[in-house]
């Protein structure tokens, strides 16, 4: 090869980007053998995460919510919902009967980047006026808004709580770095900004969003057990026997259950198939040492392993043409334009050559560029929609809901083929259709189809800040309940 400089420039080039890529292929090999294992960990993890405080990466987080909503909720109820790309205000109006919501409104918008990095009074003084402004809006200064309200408020973090209502934020992820916060009490530093504001409401329930995703699930259909997030970040919570906790010794519940959020994007485990470029971006993350499971599968890294990937090439050979500054840039290739480009269909795969022009500036497109860079989306995004199935095969492991094991009498228990439902959420899941197809095809290799067709994963729409409202209405419900 004739090299210049160090990239190599002849027609061996094209050799060396196809070593590059077949390296890739195999460092992220998921076969089926292998996310067994990776089930396996997660289950063994799950275990000395419930056994005591730090056994395990996984922090298997008590919520203190041991009754999930039934149907028969009823009132009007705000909830907020913080932590992904999105922050939420939501109003809710419950029916009463039969799960029905009778009215639901929904306020998006995104949270400026200098308030995830700045001061705590800052990010909630803003947290608090969105709302101000929405319920203004809503009710008009009716003679209602004299009332005390209640709010459920989905913080996605991860939080000790010590109530259903209150909770300690443990670490920032997914890019948010507030450092005063680290060690507050959540729901009495956003309680505090509500009253600087004038507003009369109280947080009843202070839930992660998965835990708000299982309630909405849960809502709607009794035999959800479990919650996932693909979004931004990536998590799961799911129901636990009370006496499986043994960290949570003499907490007594009526249910004889509560909520685990597994905090699973801290999950880490030898059998995952990790590869230089996600040493080089842990490396370079806000939070290197972290958030391992989560960095592989997550919105937030997605793109950016793809560009690292791009760059790797670029500085090895020159298929790509120079070196632009925004390849150079962490983050400048988002994970929607990965999956924009991993879903081009068309025969000249014109939006792969858009997106490399526009968002990384890069020259030379030909379409044996554009076919490389749509193959290297694929095995990047195969490989975290596999290891999220994975994920997902393990929770029904602990819970004895996978088929394995279970044999009573001789004869499978009933248990084993019980019909089990898995809410699910977050723009990879809601959003991707390649990375949804991914997951239900590892779903079935790792379940076999006999068992796999028990399992149904239920998109929830809003579930996260839903789920809140939800929560905030049957603990007022429970507190009437006690009165009475
Ligand atoms: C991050 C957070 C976790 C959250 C998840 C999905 O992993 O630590 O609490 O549930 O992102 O938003």
């Amino acid at each position: 090869a004739v090299m210049v400089g160090k990239r190599v420039r002849s027609g061996n080039k094209w050799r060396r980007v196809v070593g590059l890529l077949r390296e890739l292929e195999e460092a992220c090999e998921t076969t089926v053998g292998r996310l067994r294992q990776v089930v396996d960990a997660m289950a063994v993890e799950m275990h000395a995460g419930l056994a005591s405080e730090g056994g395990s990466k996984l922090k298997m987080l008590l919520t203190f919510v041991d009754n999930l909503p039934t149907g028969c909720e009823k009132g009007t109820y705000y909830a907020l919902d913080l932590g992904g790309t999105n922050f939420r205000v939501l109003r809710v109006q419950l029916g009463g009967e039969n799960s029905s919501i009778v009215d639901q409104d929904v306020q998006r918008q995104r949270i400026p980047q200098h308030l995830m990095t700045g001061t705590s009074e800052d990010l909630f003084d803003f947290i608090a006026l969105s709302l101000l402004q929405f319920i203004e809006r809503k009710e008009n200064g009716s003679e209602q808004s004299k009332q005390m309200r209640e709010l459920g408020f989905t913080f996605s973090f991860p939080m000790k709580q010590t109530s259903v209502s209150s909770g300690i934020l443990i670490k920032w992820t997914k890019g948010f770095a507030i450092e005063n916060m680290v060690g507050q009490e959540v729901a009495g530093c956003l309680q505090q900004a509500l009253a600087r504001r004038g507003l009369n409401m109280r947080v009843t329930a202070l839930v992660n969003d998965t835990v708000g995703t299982l309630a909405l699930g849960h809502y709607y259909d009794a035999d959800t057990v479990a919650a996932v997030i693909i979004g931004t970040g990536t998590n799961a919570c799911y129901l636990e026997r009370i006496d499986a906790i043994i960290k949570c010794q003499g907490h007594l519940t009526t249910s004889g259950g509560m909520v685990v959020n597994m905090e699973w994007g801290n999950f880490w485990s030898s059998h995952l198939p990790r590869t230089s470029y996600d040493i080089e971006l842990d490396a370079g993350s806000p939070n290197p040492n972290d958030q391992g499971f989560e960095k592989m599968i997550s919105g937030m890294y997605l793109g950016d392993f793809v560009r690292r990937v791009i760059l790797k090439m670029s500085q090895e050979t020159d298929v790509f043409g120079p070196i632009s500054s925004k390849l150079l840039e962490p983050f400048t290739l988002s994970t929607p334009s990965v999956a924009a480009m991993h879903e081009d269909d068309s025969p000249e795969l014109t939006e792969v050559e858009r997106i490399l022009k526009h968002d990384l500036e890069i020259q030379d497109v030909s379409l044996k560029v554009r076919k490389l860079v749509l193959k290297i989306c694929d095995v990047v995004t195969r490989r975290a929609a596999r290891l999220a199935a994975a994920g997902i095969v393990g929770i029904l492991k602990k819970i004895g809901r996978d088929g394995s094991g279970g044999i009573a009498g001789g004869r499978r228990s009933d248990i084993n083929i019980r019909r089990t439902v898995v809410a699910i959420e977050g723009s990879l899941y809601a959003e991707y259709a390649m990375f949804r197809e991914y997951l239900h095809e590892a779903l079935n290799e790792i379940l076999g189809e006999d068992i796999a067709q028990h399992v149904v994963l239920r998109l929830t729409e809003d579930g996260p800040g839903i789920g809140a409202a939800l929560l905030a209405a049957s603990q007022s419900t429970l507190r009437v309940d006690s009165v009475q």
